[in-house]
């Protein structure tokens, strides 16, 4: 780690590097031999005897099954090490969108092969680092919400600048080109195209001025000199996974946040900033420009970032609004549900190792036509308890379960968390809610300090039931079926779909669960989505070396899951050094629209500087594709 520069890290690795994880440990040197393949399927077999409970097959059925034929229309690719997109025969896909091109007339011209996007046309162009993403019919039109997640500061910046904003300029062109995308697209007859000029069409950047709701907005917590009521942030940063509301607007979920702030001079260390990982070097070096981002100006601002953000994609007039009641934590995504009486359920993860899974319920209800204030201000966040028996449980974060006033219980949501007794997971990234059936799964992508060392703060995270492996490198997919069919109820019992691993490498958990094979493997499950059919679609974001534990992996994938029978095959391939995330598909379920992150090479053009894009990717014979 000492060889790369702050900015080759991954956000894991940044966070590292202010707690870091013991060198090597006993584990480390018996992983291997610890626990026999054969021992864990049986292990798996008798989570059996919760099978009633979800009503379907769990992975032991799920492996014979999968044995007997696939029930994907299309023909499983392997896998790919090389530099370019590969999908399923009968299927083609070509880039929506890259990193630079313009959604106004006016940046026709603003991205060069050589320098990238000038500071002055940031904000009128599609943003770096595209992640999650949703698509709205909006009065006949096709538009597209889309997190650029964060910015490469050396593609971004000149190479005189070395990694490391030199000016307010620089700060500026960093600060606009992340945030969010709203786009109008358009089937011009061979794929889709971004509508240039489109009404709809908006940049959401580090500064446009929000607003906050819920118990937390005023409070001392996020009141600053700028905005000494606490009721008018600006900016929402580092932009990872998305929603959709039931009422048509766009969640999008502020991930890293800490990254972001830095000090000029001295300031307190407390186990607040401690706990989200704020403080010593930032990556950005916004501080040094903007007083926004420094600790000595501006302790309380970290506290008003870290927050599930809506945004109306049908009025590029509106204001963003900030929802306190959501929580503050890395947000990876946040997928809204209906309870059995009509109150609004937002399921979300909180992705850092050993952190929390958390829902949030309305006090209100909501059906088709009716207001929406107040669903997303007035309700309880709940955070989860996964019991080794297979039942969990939803602990409610209220003053009285906490003993911390509500604005303390929303803004230091992981303390709440860890007062309550919530199970410490492993990475929790997107969770994404079966539409055939109450059913919730969620991808733990990885946790190397799985029974190694505490979280940050200082829970022990001994294996348990959903993260059963002692330093895990491949990561699983969890799934929870709410009591009685119901979102709004408190107990759930859980499986895991699916544990990643390498079956060429292992023959030991870490070879993975049965639905795992040499065909289809991979590691670290990230982005997920159900389509309207009721397959499970696992985009990955791990490591692509393809040696030593990840020998035949190969790059980062797409790969579809069928929740019935347990079989994954493998549905695309990302250029190297990539990572597959946001998936959404247009209005007539013939196109799917596939994020493609930090790819490596020259990709897409053949030619200067890697732009992170959106594709397009659909049948060749016109079906529809989920
Ligand atoms: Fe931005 Fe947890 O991924
Ligand atoms: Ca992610
Ligand atoms: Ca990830
Ligand atoms: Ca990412």
């Amino acid at each position: 780690m000492d060889k790369k520069t702050l900015n080759d890290l991954s956000w894991d690795e940044f966070d590292e590097l202010r707690d870091a994880r013991p060198a090597a440990t006993e584990f480390d040197k018996v992983v291997e031999s610890a626990i026999s393949r054969r021992g864990f399927m049986g292990g798996v077999l008798a989570f059996g005897s919760g099978a009633a409970a979800f009503g379907s097959g769990l992975l032991g059925s799920a492996g014979k099954a999968a044995a007997a034929g696939s029930a994907f229309p299309f023909e499983p690719i392997g896998i790919a090490t090389d530099f370019d997109i590969h999908v399923p025969a009968g299927y083609t896909w070509k880039p929506l969108v890259r990193w630079g091109d313009p959604l106004f007339s006016d940046a026709a011209d603003a991205y060069s092969p050589k320098t990238g996007v000038s500071a002055a046309m940031a904000d009128k162009v599609f943003g770096e680092n595209t992640d999650g993403m949703e698509l709205f019919e909006v009065d006949g039109k096709e538009v597209i919400a889309v997190n650029s997640e964060y910015a490469n500061p050396e593609i971004n910046l000149p190479e005189a600048s070395e990694g490391t904003p030199q000016s307010a300029e620089e700060v500026m062109l960093l600060k606009n080109i992340q945030g969010v995308t709203i786009m109008e697209v358009a089937n011009t007859g061979n794929g889709y195209e971004v509508v240039v000029d489109s009404p709809y069409n908006r940049r959401i950047t580090h500064d446009t001025q929000m607003t906050m709701d819920g118990p937390a907005a005023g409070s001392a917590l996020v009141q600053t000199k700028a905005d000494p009521e606490g009721m008018s942030p600006k900016g929402t940063m580092n932009n990872c996974g998305s929603g959709k509301t039931l009422w048509g607007t766009y969640l999008t979920c502020e991930e890293n946040f800490n990254g972001y702030f830095g000090a000029t001079g001295d300031y307190a260390v407390t186990k607040d900033l401690e706990r989200y990982g704020i403080g010593g070097e930032a990556r950005y070096a916004y501080e040094k420009f903007d007083a926004r981002f420094d600790l000595t100006q501006e302790p309380n601002e970290p506290n008003r970032h870290g927050w599930v953000t809506e945004i109306d994609p049908t009025d590029p007039a509106s204001t963003p609004v900030k929802h306190t009641a959501l929580g503050r934590f890395k947000h990876e995504n946040a997928e809204m549900v209906q309870a059995a009486d009509g109150r609004v359920v937002v399921y979300m993860g909180d992705d850092e190792r050993g952190e929390f899974i958390y829902k949030y319920v309305s006090n209100g209800t909501w059906a088709e036509g009716q207001p929406t204030d107040g669903l997303l201000s007035d309700g309880t966040l709940y955070v989860a308890r996964f019991n080794d028996d297979q039942t969990g449980e939803w602990l409610a974060l209220t003053s009285e379960t906490t003993g911390m006033p509500i604005e303390e219980v929303l803004v230091f949501s992981r303390m709440a968390g860890s007062k309550v007794g919530a199970t410490t997971m492993d990475r929790p990234e997107w969770i994404t809610a079966n539409p055939m059936k109450a059913e919730v799964y969620c991808a733990l992508t990885n946790n190397k300090n799985r029974g190694v060392k505490p979280n940050a703060g200082g829970d022990e995270t001994p294996v348990n039931g959903p993260n059963p492996r002692e330093t895990n490198n491949y990561g699983q997919i969890v799934r929870w079926a709410p009591e009685g069919g119901d979102h709004g109820t408190t107990a759930f019992t859980w499986d895991l779909y699916v544990m990643a691993g390498n079956p060429t490498v292992y023959d030991n958990t870490y070879g993975g669960s049965e639905n795992i094979t040499e065909g289809n493997m991979f590691n670290s499950p990230d982005g997920m989505a159900f389509d309207t059919t009721g397959l499970l679609w696992i985009q990955t974001d791990g490591e692509d070396s393809n040696e030593g534990e990840y020998a035949g992996m190969g790059n980062n994938q797409m790969l579809v899951g069928d929740p019935e029978t347990g079989e994954i095959a493998r549905f695309l391939t990302a250029p190297n050094g990539a990572e597959v995330t946001g998936l959404c598909w247009s209005a007539d379920r013939k196109v799917a629209f596939v994020g493609i992150q930090h790819p490596g090479g020259s990709w897409p053009d053949g030619h200067g500087k890697p732009r992170s894009s959106v594709i397009a990717v659909w049948r060749e014979d016109g079906a529809t594709i989920g």
